[in-house]
């Protein structure tokens, strides 16, 4: 499992949190920034995570902000891209096993790392289904 991550300076300490568990939990794992906690534009770090996967050179991306709302709409902006914004384990469960999320976003300012990683892990260790759930998500793009 190839995996890149992004945050901006909201989710710079969750991320920076997450890194050395998520090393041992993934493949690879490419950090693509913010690298501090100077203010910077989230749409930079999610467009280059969700790019990345879109163009297949991962498999899965992780995005952090401070709500999560902003790299989500903006990695959503990518056709190639279904991307999750998720609070909690079982959402992220049936973001993987429902809509086949290619990217989860977390909340940086509202969850803890416990949290965060019990989501994480929920995510890479869920299956997605298909079935019905492929005709579904194959109805997302326009
Ligand atoms: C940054 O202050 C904040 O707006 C950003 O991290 C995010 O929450 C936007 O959606």
């Amino acid at each position: 499992m190839r995996v890149a991550i992004g945050s901006d300076h909201a989710g710079y300490e969750l991320k920076n949190q997450l890194l050395e568990w998520l090393k041992t939990q993934v493949d690879e794992l490419n950090d693509l920034g913010t690298n501090s906690e100077e203010s910077v534009d989230y749409p930079d770090f999610a467009h280059a995570v969700a790019g990345e996967v879109e163009k297949g050179n991962y498999d899965l991306g992780i995005l952090i902000c401070g709500t999560g709302i902003g790299v989500d709409m903006t990695a959503n902006k990518h056709q190639g891209i279904r991307s999750a914004l998720c609070w909690n384990k079982e959402v992220s469960k049936l973001a993987k096993s429902h809509n086949n999320a290619n990217v989860i976003c977390l909340p940086g300012r509202f969850i803890t790392t416990e949290t965060a990683k019990e989501i994480l892990d929920t995510f890479l260790n869920t299956k997605f289904e298909g079935g019905r759930h492929n005709r579904r998500i194959n109805k997302i793009s326009c």
